[in-house]
C-alpha cells in the first residue's frame, strides 16, 4: 500500500539509454538503468544542483559532472568521505504488466506571486486595530 500523497507515475524508457530525465508535477527526475534495475532520483545533485543524468555511472554509483561527488544508486549515500552529509533521494520503482512506475510525491500546486501579493500582510489588521480602525 502506498503512502498518502504518493503518485504512481509511468516511467519513460527510451531504448538504448542508461540515464535520462523526465518531469512530473513541476519537478525533474533522473532515471538510471543499473544492472537491469531502474533507479529514480531527483535530477538535481543534492550538493549544488548539478545535472546527475549527465554524470558517469559506474559500480552502481553516479558521479556528478560538476564537482565529482559520487552517489550510491542503491542507498543514495555519498561515497566521498568529506561529503557524506549529501544524500540522494531515491524513489521506489515497481513493475506492473511489464511497465515500470515510480512512486513519486504528488504534484504540488504552483505558487503564484499574485496570491501572496493579494493577501494583506498579517500585521496590517493589528495595526488597524491599534489605530481604532474597525476590521
Ligand atoms: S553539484 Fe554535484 S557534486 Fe556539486
Amino acid at each position: 500500500m502506498r503512502e498518502p500523497g504518493v503518485t504512481l507515475v509511468a516511467l519513460p524508457e527510451p531504448s538504448g539509454r542508461t540515464a535520462w530525465t523526465f518531469r512530473h508535477g513541476g519537478r525533474s527526475y533522473a532515471v538510471f538503468a543499473v544492472d537491469g534495475q531502474l533507479r529514480v532520483t531527483d535530477a538535481a545533485c543534492p550538493h549544488n544542483g548539478g545535472p546527475l543524468a549527465a554524470g558517469i555511472v559506474r559500480d552502481g554509483a553516479v558521479t556528478c559532472p560538476w564537482h565529482r561527488f559520487t552517489f550510491d544508486l542503491e542507498s543514495g549515500r555519498c561515497r566521498n568521505a568529506a561529503s557524506a552529509r549529501f544524500e540522494l533521494r531515491l524513489y521506489p520503482v515497481v513493475r506492473r504488466d511489464g511497465k515500470a512506475f515510480a512512486e513519486l510525491p504528488a504534484a504540488m500546486g504552483l505558487r503564484r506571486w499574485s496570491r501572496f501579493l493579494r493577501r494583506p500582510p498579517a500585521l496590517a489588521g493589528v495595526a488597524r486595530r491599534r489605530r481604532g480602525v474597525p476590521p
